[in-house]
């Protein structure tokens, strides 16, 4: 008898067009993975056994090559990183650098970021919550693909630890204004810039590429910081 269930596809926010990958990155994931990568599993993380010792825990999702990662983790040796990403080539140079740079603070997981926090990351657990320049998705049609919403600040608020904060940068003015708008109207959070402001840029956030290329098109950023309440 023919099973006539439809499974339907989650809708990612992400879509997984790699092309080649350079020489280099292919280094970095042949020669560096094994040293700095996660393998996805879908059960709890135990941190401490990752990092080799306990410390706050950050969280940075959707990393590009991580640029903003490595500069955090330079000027904040105490802190243990978590960088999530889905796409190889940037994964590639990630991990050429952290090798680099010797940094024994940053471990990284391929996956997409709502399986990471649904079953892999502990209750309370993460410190900060890093989300620079999620993708925009700029079309109304594929808003529907963008990372920020409800259940993405669900799954946060049960991650984050007490007085842990949720960090987002955009370059997309509707975007921000929506995120403005979610931690606004959730009853567990607090932005930490009063009620209806944005945050002023924190001078550690380094331009990354993504950044950089966004500024030549004249777009402003905008910065948003909650706390749990
Ligand atoms: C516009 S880039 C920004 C990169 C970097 N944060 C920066 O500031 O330059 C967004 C990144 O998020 C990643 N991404 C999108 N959805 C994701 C998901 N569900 N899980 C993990 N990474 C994701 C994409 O692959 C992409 O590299």
């Amino acid at each position: 008898m023919k099973n006539n269930t439809v499974v339907k596809k989650p809708i990612r926010s992400y879509v997984k067009r790699e092309g080649r990958l350079t020489k280099s990155q292919l280094r970095g994931l042949d020669n560096y993975w094994i040293k700095y990568g996660i393998e996805y599993d879908s059960k709890i993380i135990n941190l401490e056994k990752i990092f080799k010792r306990h410390g706050p825990i950050i969280l940075d999702i959707g990393v590009g090559s991580g640029e903003s990662t490595v500069n955090h983790a330079i000027s904040h040796p105490e802190n243990n990183y978590l960088a999530v990403e889905v796409h190889r080539p940037g994964i590639g140079r990630l991990l050429n650098k952290i090798e680099e740079d010797r940094l024994t603070n940053i471990k990284i997981i391929k996956y997409d970021v709502i399986d990471i926090l649904q079953e892999q990351i502990p209750d309370r657990s993460l410190t900060q919550i890093f989300i620079f320049f999620p993708d925009p998705w700029p079309k109304k049609r594929h808003h529907k693909r963008r990372l920020i919403n409800k259940e993405l600040v669900k799954l946060i608020k049960m991650r984050l630890a007490m007085y842990g904060r949720l960090h987002i940068a955009t370059d997309w003015e509707d975007y921000a204004n929506y995120i403005r708008e979610l931690g606004n109207s959730d009853p567990g959070l607090i932005n930490l810039a009063g009620k209806n402001n944005f945050s002023p840029r924190p001078s550690w956030r380094i331009e990354t590429r993504y950044e950089c290329r966004s500024k030549k098109l004249d777009h402003k950023v905008w910065d948003i910081c909650y706390g749990l309440k």
